[in-house]
């Protein structure tokens, strides 16, 4: 059965937020220190501590916001413990994660220099669950107070005399659980409380996030609206794919055909669950000045056999590539809305996008997703209808292809396009409506693999890698054919 695509090329519905391509790293595991930090001294070539291979491969994939300490570690770090000279800072246990040594090495100086290495925007956040308002009033006085006061003193001692530009800064993570167990209506007065003390230092504007809700938790989005929306331009959603029960999640590499059917499912589930926040939020902001951030997102699986359970060490394979990729069309769907996303975790954790070995790196199939969507961002979303095949699996249907376009600042117009079927091809016919012209060059790209759970690995590092996507022709009546194989996703660029 064929996959119908009609893409009205002169009806945008609005900008894709760049942001949307956002990415979070927490002191967890080997995604900061190993992954990224490995201080000055080290054998690894690093540019100031931090790792040149996994910094080149980050800058080519021109992230926009990184989302910095935590997580869970967010509120329990103390922004203090994490300046000054290296060998002083306290050594603290990272309860949370694996119960390991966090000699603070890597604090807000290492951070906003990895922020200026990668040209993307920082996006702190801040601790209310054990933290103090004069700890997160002094922190965002640190980081961008532009004069004389204590902080900014401190600062320039420390070696920085210029402000940062922080532009986001999230006050409390997960305060529902890890942050704190607490009520909606409770953590609604905190953070009216505290992002009170989150001051705009002259021209730095600090964009204010409070924590939201866990999946399907409604009630929380509720009150925080009902009861704080005045105070926030941003409410947060965490949703993760976890194929199968929380206690036995599953393998990242082997699995059968109905945990791959099942892991898609559930990664559609994030279009039921940003619809019903949507619904709440737009009853309180019809406007839509507030912006849903779903700034912890991605697939959580059982970590790698012999590995640290607390360090959420995890393969990435095909099923990855097309979680990402079709969570990304359902953001470019809601984009009027969600102005920003970030896939937990960039380096080592959960569904990574580099992956390292010691002084080796690999990129995963999400990069691969990351690198070739790169020209969503900011680009004009195309309106566009989808009339899909279904991909039944034990009597259970859901859509067998998954599309999206826009239009970039060159004009040129860029549909992506997955094939969620484990072992069918798709047939789509693309109606490209509302063009100047009707010849301009098609080019494609492929990403597929041999097998469902190939992955990459320092040692085989292209198992999972693009390809030219050449399945594709333009039909005499004008319409646009392609064949996408099992298990792919693909870009075409149009003009
Ligand atoms: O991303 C891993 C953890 O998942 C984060 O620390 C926490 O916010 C969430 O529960």
């Amino acid at each position: 059965m064929t996959n119908r695509v009609v893409i009205n090329a002169d009806r945008t519905l609005g900008t894709i937020n760049r942001n949307i391509y956002g990415h979070f790293a927490e002191h967890l595991g080997r995604c900061i220190y190993e992954g990224i930090w490995v201080g000055e001294d080290s054998d690894i070539p690093n540019t100031r501590g931090i790792r040149n291979d996994v910094l080149k491969a980050l800058q080519a994939l021109s992230i926009p916001v990184l989302r910095w300490p935590g997580g869970c570690f967010a509120d329990e770090y103390h922004w203090r413990d994490g300046i000054g000279a290296r060998e002083t800072r306290k050594r603290m246990i990272n309860t949370h994660w694996g119960g390991v040594v966090e000699n603070n090495h890597f604090g807000t100086h290492e951070f906003l220099m990895l922020c200026e290495l990668l040209g993307c925007e920082p996006y702190i956040n801040g601790n209310v669950g054990s933290g103090t308002v004069q700890e997160m009033q002094e922190w965002v006085e640190y980081m961008t107070f532009d004069g004389e006061s204590p902080m900014a003193s401190l600062r320039a001692e420390n070696g920085r005399q210029e402000p940062w530009s922080v532009g986001y800064f999230g006050v409390g993570n997960e305060n529902w659980g890890c942050g704190g167990n607490m009520r909606p209506e409770y953590y609604a007065d905190l953070y009216r409380r505290y992002q009170t003390y989150v001051r705009n230092y002259g021209d730095n504007k600090i964009f204010r996030i409070a924590c939201g809700a866990n999946d399907f938790n409604y009630n929380w989005t509720e009150v925080l609206m009902r009861e704080a929306g005045g105070y926030m331009d941003g409410l947060t959603l965490h949703y993760y794919t976890v194929p199968n029960v929380w206690a036995e999640k599953g393998s990242a590499t082997d699995f059968e055909p109905k945990d791959w059917f099942g892991t898609l499912r559930k990664a559609l589930v994030m279009d039921e669950i940003v619809t019903k926040h949507k619904t709440i939020m737009d009853k309180y902001d019809p406007d839509k000045r507030i912006s849903l951030i779903v700034d912890e997102w991605g697939t959580w699986y059982d970590v790698e056999p012999g590995t640290n359970p607390g360090f959420l060490y995890q393969q990435n394979t095909m099923r990855d590539a097309l979680v990402a990729a079709a969570t990304f069309h359902i953001f470019h769907k809601h984009s009027d809305r969600v102005r920003m996303a970030n896939i937990a975790q960039t380096v080592n954790v959960l569904q990574a996008v580099v992956l390292t070995e010691g002084g080796q790196m690999t990129v995963t199939p999400t990069y691969h997703v990351f690198e070739m969507f790169k020209g969503h961002h900011d680009a004009e979303l195309l309106d566009l209808a989808h009339e899909p095949a279904p991909y039944t699996y034990d009597g259970v249907s859901i859509p067998q292809t998954s599309a999206s376009a826009s239009r970039g600042k060159d004009g040129s117009i860029l549909i992506s396009l997955c094939n969620l079927s484990h072992d069918q091809e798709a047939e789509l016919t693309f109606e490209l409506r509302g063009l100047a012209e009707n010849n301009a060059p098609i080019n494609g790209t492929l990403l597929h693999a041999e097998s469902l759970q190939a992955h990459n690995t320092v040692e085989q590092p292209e198992q999972v890698k693009q390809s030219p996507f050449t399945a594709v022709s333009r039909q005499a009546d004008g319409t646009v054919r392609a064949t996408l194989p099992a298990a792919s996703v693909a870009v075409l660029r149009i003009g």
